[in-house]
């Protein structure tokens, strides 16, 4: 936040007036515009108006240049442009209070612009006129230090005698936390710890997991995320994130408003309906989209205050929750078909309208929603799912890795999926891509793949398929089970997303041994009891040969003096990524190629040391880093497809990193 002090507005606005006369209205006009310039500073910006209330320049937002403004409202519906204006147009100068957003913190802080007339532009500049003190300081997690709040800061802000007179540094507070953290019996028992220091105080929250990311990671998200939506109602100490009930047709933009960030960048939504591999656990999955979206800041530095997690209860069909005296949702069944979609096209319409620069990531919808929605609005608004697509471009990514292990060919390969469902067909779908990519044609490439689900293999002479499944039907005869399809298909990778524990069995392993030097092996179901073989079977059953990695993670195994490091093909290598890719640039769309460019990046940046220990993902400990990366990757091929609203600018990499979030306390006086 800035070091700026209040009735700065004015000698802002004064300087810029100096800098117009000295160089003239163009060169002026662009300067004020320039996010890396003298005149944008933290919350502090100038922008210009013309004697009509046109916008000429705008520090905070180059889209508004060009847009007329003088009907705009504040947030209590104030024509603060007009009065400026009017102002502006008779006296000369002035100032206005209004009420806007902080593009920090995102709080809405009343404001005061100074504007001055200087030819025929209105240089203004705001200044933010309050700051949340005392208690309302302390219950803010956004701005929260509690016991770093420094004496300089407890005298100005009103904060003496209600904290502990010692000041601790962040890093003491972030010994503390960790020494109970490790004090704590069990793993549910750690996720209520960090949810509740969440709530606290998010700069801390973020400062120990970012800086303890493979401790944190299964605690904040799988395998511990799923237990804590089991139990969540039953868990539930504050509310988070934003609940869309079937109750509030009609209102959901309304609803949207009630938000207090204004500036929301990334949205992941879901119904609930299968949570992880856990099934329909409704309103109890709002832990999903909380979870996923702190892995955005922790993994890619996306700003807390950019993201918004929602969870539409549309009812559930679980019999256990709708009997739950502590169920949190709407004790109804699911709704579906017409009343379903127009609810869902309703939350869509209200995103463009209250936060037009969101990107939304589809969670954890079952398939008879989650594909068809994907396909009916991927190319209108800016979506993707990551069940599907996330999935699919960390598989592609560890089949990338595994091939520079095996030194093979994506095109060489075939591909057993156990599993046909969103995270399957999307893996699928994806592999077909990078080989059309490669300069294969599509129906060649389709045969690279095949699929079995709960039925056996996925063939031509089926009459049971569902629409997703018919581009892999392939002329084969059917293989009731795995074996069978193994002995017949003769596969270079097995990839399990079945949501089946233990199908992976001994037989199957062996048999994939025998058929490859160096088998590849994914056991990709959620949570770790679901995995369809643990890595230490896929290593002991395949001699050490085995190419292994998994959904959740599994810890080292030494096999025959050889210790092997389990990959996890977590979506957290890419979702976070990509995220921060579309957002930096704006991207209209997110795109397949974005994912498979995605995927690249992501393999690419797998170190010869980790591919020794047999690790197919690079270490989390480099997430930030690699995450950078495939943002980059992404916001390039935003530019290149004439995607991306956002000027390029002329270093992306280090554009992007320069708008990482970091866990530091700000200094608020
Ligand atoms: P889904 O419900 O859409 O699909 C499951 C598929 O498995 C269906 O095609 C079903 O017919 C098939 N299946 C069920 N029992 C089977 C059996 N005995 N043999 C063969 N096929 C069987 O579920 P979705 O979203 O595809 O997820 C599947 C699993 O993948 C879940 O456990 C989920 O946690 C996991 N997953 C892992 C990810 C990762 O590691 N990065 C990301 C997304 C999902």
């Amino acid at each position: 936040m800035s070091e700026r002090v209040a009735g700065d507005a004015e000698s802002w606005v004064k300087k810029a007036i100096t800098f117009y006369k000295a160089s003239g209205k163009r060169i002026a006009l662009a300067e004020f515009m320039d996010p890396d310039g003298q005149f944008v500073q933290d919350e502090m910006y100038i922008y210009v108006l013309n004697p009509k209330g046109t916008m000429l320049a705008h520090g905070g937002n180059e889209k508004f240049m060009g847009e007329e403004f003088i009907e705009v409202k504040d947030y209590d519906g104030k024509s603060f442009i007009k009065k400026i204006v009017q102002i502006a147009n008779t006296e000369g100068s002035g100032w206005v209070d209004y009420k806007w957003y902080h593009p920090v913190t995102g709080q809405v802080l009343p404001k005061t612009v100074y504007f001055e007339k200087v030819d025929d532009l209105i240089i203004c500049s705001g200044d933010y006129k309050e700051f949340s003190k005392g208690v309302a300081l302390l219950h803010d997690p956004m701005l929260n230090k509690g016991t770093a709040f420094t004496e300089t800061d407890r005298d100005a802000l009103k904060l003496h005698g209600l904290l502990p007179p010692h000041v601790q540094t962040q890093e003491e507070q972030a010994l503390r936390v960790m020494s109970n953290f490790q004090k704590k019996p069990n793993d549910l028992e750690r996720y209520i710890q960090l949810v509740g220091l969440q709530d606290r105080n998010e700069t801390l929250f973020y400062h120990v997991v970012m800086n303890n990311i493979e401790e944190m990671m299964p605690i904040i998200y799988t395998p511990t995320v799923g237990k804590a939506c089991q139990e969540y109602g039953h868990l539930f100490r504050r509310p988070r994130g934003l609940y869309l009930s079937m109750n509030d047709k009609g209102k959901i933009a309304e609803i949207l408003m009630n938000w207090p960030y204004k500036d929301v960048r990334v949205i992941v939504v879901t119904d609930g309906e299968r949570i992880l591999g856990l099934g329909d656990l409704g309103a109890f999955g709002m832990g999903i989209p909380i979870g996923k979206l702190s892995l955005y800041t922790a993994c890619a530095g996306i700003h807390p205050s950019y993201t918004l997690p929602v969870l539409l209860d549309v009812g559930t069909e679980n019999e256990a929750l709708l009997n739950d005296p502590l169920y949190t949702g709407i004790s109804q069944r699911r709704a579906r078909g017409k009343a379903y979609d127009k609810f869902f096209a309703e939350f869509v319409r209200a995103v463009h309208k209250v936060f037009p620069k969101a990107l939304i990531q589809l969670e954890d919808f079952a398939n008879i929603n989650a594909f068809r929605l994907l396909h009916e609005y991927k190319n209108r608004t800016c979506i993707f799912d990551d069940d599907i697509q996330g999935t699919a471009a960390v598989t592609l990514a560890g089949v990338y890795s595994a091939l520079r292990i095996t030194k093979g060919q994506l095109r060489d390969q075939t591909l057993l999926f156990l599993g046909a469902g969103e995270a399957g067909i999307g893996i699928g779908n994806l592999i077909v891509s990078a080989l059309i990519d490669e300069g294969m044609s599509k129906g060649e490439a389709l045969k690279r793949c095949w699929f079995m689900d709960s039925k056996g293999l996925v063939v031509k002479s089926r009459k049971d398929l569902v629409e997703h499944k018919l581009n892999y039907a392939h002329n084969h005869p059917f293989c009731p089970d795995l074996m069978m399809s193994i002995q017949s298909l003769k596969p270079t990778a097995l990839i399990g997303a079945s949501g089946m524990p233990k199908s992976f069995t001994q037989q199957a392993v062996e048999a994939m041994t025998k058929l490859n030097e160096r088998p590849i092996i994914l056991a990709l179901s959620n949570p770790t009891s679901k995995a369809e073989c643990t890595a230490e079977e896929a290593y002991t059953w395949s001699n050490g040969r085995a190419i292994f990695a998994s959904g959740s993670p599994f810890p080292p195994v030494t096999y025959h003096d050889q210790t092997f490091v389990p990959g996890q093909g977590n979506n957290v290598y890419i979702f976070p990524g990509v995220g921060l890719g579309v957002i930096a640039c704006e991207a209209k769309y997110v795109t397949d190629h974005m994912f498979l460019t995605a995927a690249k990046s992501l393999a690419s940046q797998v170190l010869e040391s980790d591919l020794v220990q047999g690790r197919i993902f690079p270490s989390l400990k480099r997430i930030q880093e690699v995450s950078a990366v495939i943002a980059t990757a992404v916001a390039e091929v935003a530019y290149k497809d004439g995607l991306a609203h956002k000027k390029r600018p002329a270093d992306l990499l280090a554009y992007i990193k320069s708008q990482m979030y970091k866990p530091v306390y700000q200094n608020y006086i």
